[in-house]
């Protein structure tokens, strides 16, 4: 156990990436260091913060800046934060970051559509390809990908567990985080 400081791991990337799985790891090393942790998930935030907002620009900017709203305040008090939004739009992203000053690590998880599409996890690159969700991020809709990520994270072929250790080296090295042992 050790220090921490105030911290936003955004995270972003195409639905089934590895956001949300990724996280999960992240948050059980933080544990096992004693470091606290907030997680703000898309899915979640879409289920209260955000409920009653749809899937159009308009929408998905103003769901995108409550999460950055919301990290930001925790985040400058010393809380560590992860969130794990889609976040497809550059400029939205970018807004965010420079809310949070120093304290904003954007990581990539980049999966390709191809990869994303093949492990389907929910079934809705299936239900986007046949028009049964509009909108759909990747499929009809833009995801814009950092072109300037602190961190670019792999998923093919790798772990969660590896993809996860990758972060935990970068925070460890900026001295975010505690090393583990
Ligand atoms: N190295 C890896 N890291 C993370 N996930 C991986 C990796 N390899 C395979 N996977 C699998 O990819 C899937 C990622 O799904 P996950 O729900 O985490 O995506 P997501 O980015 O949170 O998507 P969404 O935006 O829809 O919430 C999981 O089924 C996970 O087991
Ligand atoms: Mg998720």
């Amino acid at each position: 156990m050790g220090e921490w400081k105030g911290f936003t791991l955004w995270m972003t990337g195409l639905s089934g990436a590895g956001k949300s799985t990724i996280s999960d790891v992240v948050v059980a090393e933080f544990d096992k260091r004693g470091v606290p942790v907030e997680v703000l998930d898309g899915d979640v935030v879409r289920e209260n913060l955000s409920k009653g907002l749809g899937f159009s620009k308009e929408d998905r900017d103003t769901n995108i800046r409550r999460i950055a709203f919301v990290a930001d305040l925790l985040s400058k008090h010393g809380t560590p934060v992860i969130t794990a939004a889609i976040s497809p739009y550059r400029e939205i992203r970018d807004e965010a970051r420079e809310l949070h000053g120093d304290r904003f690590i954007e990581v990539f998880i980049a999966t390709s559509l191809e990869d994303c599409e093949a492990r389907d996890v929910k079934g809705l690159y299936a239900k986007a390809r046949s028009g049964e969700i509009p909108e759909f991020t990747g499929v009809s809709d833009p995801y814009e990908a950092p072109e300037n990520a602190e961190l670019n994270v792999e998923t093919a072929g790798k772990t969660p567990e590896e993809s996860a250790q990758q972060i935990l080296d970068y925070l460890e090295e900026q001295g975010f985080i505690p090393s583990a042992n």
